[in-house]
């Protein structure tokens, strides 16, 4: 099983980017740990970060081509990127939403979510692990679907 996992933008801070909020731990740690797990779980990774919503459609959009699912953290494009929210629903592959901040108790604006309406479930206010928890539930959402 192939996933692939996006990274929207600023997420390439992580680590130095307001720890407070988003933690210590690095990009490069969060992808080591997913591998680790996906290993664990018998599926094999992609991974992607952008800070352009064009690049992040276009990685989308290949996804068809061999991948299963996609985890994706899609940052400040969660609230307001309608286009890439209709490129999930274009290739209709099943897509969890992760955030390391819980979106819905931080400014109003971080409540919409343009995602959440395509993905199978969101999974915010973990740190790193809600990727972790975000793997796990995409790898058991495709292999009991
Ligand atoms: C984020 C939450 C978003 O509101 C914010 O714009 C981000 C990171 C998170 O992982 O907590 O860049 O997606």
């Amino acid at each position: 099983m192939k996933l692939l996992v996006l990274h929207g933008p600023n997420l390439n801070l992580l680590g130095t980017r307001e720890p407070g909020i988003y933690g210590s731990q690095t990009l490069a740690d969060i992808n080591v740990s997913l591998e680790k797990l996906a290993v664990e779980l018998g599926c094999t990774l992609t991974f992607f970060q952008s800070n352009s919503e064009g690049e992040l459609i276009d990685a989308i959009q290949n996804a068809a081509s061999g991948c299963r699912g996609i985890l994706m953290n899609p940052a400040a494009y969660t609230h307001t990127s309608i286009a890439i929210r209709d490129a999930l629903s274009a290739v209709g592959l099943p897509c969890v939403e992760v955030h390391l901040s819980n979106i819905h108790r931080r400014e109003m604006f971080r409540h919409t979510s343009m995602i959440a309406p395509v993905a199978v479930g969101q999974i915010c206010g973990f740190g790193s692990d809600s990727y972790m928890l975000g793997l796990r539930a995409l790898f058991n959402y495709i292999k009991f679907q």
